[in-house]
């Protein structure tokens, strides 16, 4: 484990990151030798390993260096924010003034802008054994979204083998707020060399949000039922992939499924994956109304941990609210926007089984 962690403090410690100072790397432990660790840059989630058949086995995507992760745009791990996925053409009103938030991915914002909290220094707030506590201070202005904005993301690894996020902002302003995670997953192993095509996944979503070329919603709330966007049941995600028009637009799976209400009560599953041997399931616990299913289709070329990565070589689930919400005001749920007073609370557990 000693060795795990030094390799890894080795490379993304050794050299500076946005700021010119080196990251801060934290490892947390459980009782069953599962290990989980994180750095203050982006507050990501770097390590996920699982002590399978006496290895220890990688289950998340990374970059190879700090000077890699940060030209990356996969978002590795990163707390993304202020709102995670896309802002149409970075635009939005609030209070009946309009927005204009950073362009960073065709003509829309994506993950909170040029700056996101990907990039920012988070600072370490309480630490222990199992857990870790982030917070961040964002301006007012800060990227063009409006209010002094507060955030607290507090990571606990559990003895039940369990990853929990916990969510917390607060603003001085109304402002839309939409925080996830971006880990990559990849249950048989980072070095395995399997896709996410070869998992099973189970999303108990009925509805999914089709997208236009732009990867913008087009509004539409469409029933999975009878479409290769149907994951109600357990199925491997490469069985019908690029079958279909909305898939084809998006080129493969990335879209958000917006979860059954009854299961976003952060107790019953929402979604689960499984390993291609299926020697690990990983069930995804959460609050949140919608979950970002992205099975890794940019990912080609951008350098690994132990390799280059090519497509599919691992996949997202993303815990979130629906992209572009403040622009569709028929979504309800506040549209993602947070009011002033108002406390953005959400909780997002991901749970191994090995
Ligand atoms: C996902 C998004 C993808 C892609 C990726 C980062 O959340 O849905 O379209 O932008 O982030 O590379």
């Amino acid at each position: 484990m000693k060795t795990y962690f030094a390799q890894l403090e080795q490379a993304m410690a050794q050299t500076s990151s946005f700021d010119g100072q080196t990251a801060k790397i934290i490892h947390l432990t459980n009782a069953h030798g599962m290990t989980a660790s994180f750095m203050d840059i982006g507050a990501t989630w770097l390590s996920c390993t699982l002590p399978i058949e006496g290895q220890r086995r990688e289950v998340l995507l990374r970059s190879p260096t700090m000077a890699e992760h940060m030209k990356q745009d996969a978002y590795f791990g990163a707390v993304v924010g202020r709102f995670a996925n896309r802002i149409a053409k970075g635009q939005f009103a609030v209070d009946g003034k309009r927005y204009q938030v950073g362009i960073n991915n065709g003509d829309n914002s994506l993950h909170g802008g040029v700056e996101g909290f990907d990039k920012k220094r988070w600072t370490v707030v309480e630490r222990s054994a199992n857990q870790v506590v982030f917070a961040l201070h964002s301006q007012d202005g800060d990227q063009g979204y409006p209010g002094n904005l507060d955030v607290k993301v507090t990571y606990t690894l559990t003895d039940a083998n369990e990853l929990s996020i916990a969510y917390e902002a607060h603003t001085d302003q109304t402002c839309p707020v939409n925080l996830t995670n971006h880990a990559y997953f990849n249950l048989a192993g980072e070095a395995s060399g399997a896709k996410s095509l070869d998992h099973m996944l189970q999303l108990n979503a009925d509805y999914y949000l089709p997208t236009d070329a732009g990867l913008i919603p087009t509004g539409e709330q469409k029933p999975v039922l009878g479409t290769s966007f149907d994951f109600m049941q357990p199925k491997r995600i490469g069985e019908e992939f690029l079958t279909e028009p909305d898939q084809q637009t998006a080129g493969g799976y990335d879209h958000a499924f917006v979860f059954k209400p009854e299961v976003t009560d952060g107790i019953s599953a929402a979604a689960v994956l499984i390993a291609p041997k299926e020697d690990v399931t990983m069930t995804v616990l959460t609050t949140k109304p919608a979950i970002q299913f992205y099975s890794g289709n940019f990912l080609a070329g951008t350098p690994g941990a132990s390799k280059t990565y090519q497509l599919y070589d691992g996949l997202a689930l993303e815990t979130q609210y629906f992209p572009d919400g403040p622009n569709k005001p028929e979504w309800g749920l506040n549209n993602g926007v947070l009011s002033s007073g108002d406390c953005y609370q959400h909780q997002t557990v991901y749970q191994f089984e090995f």
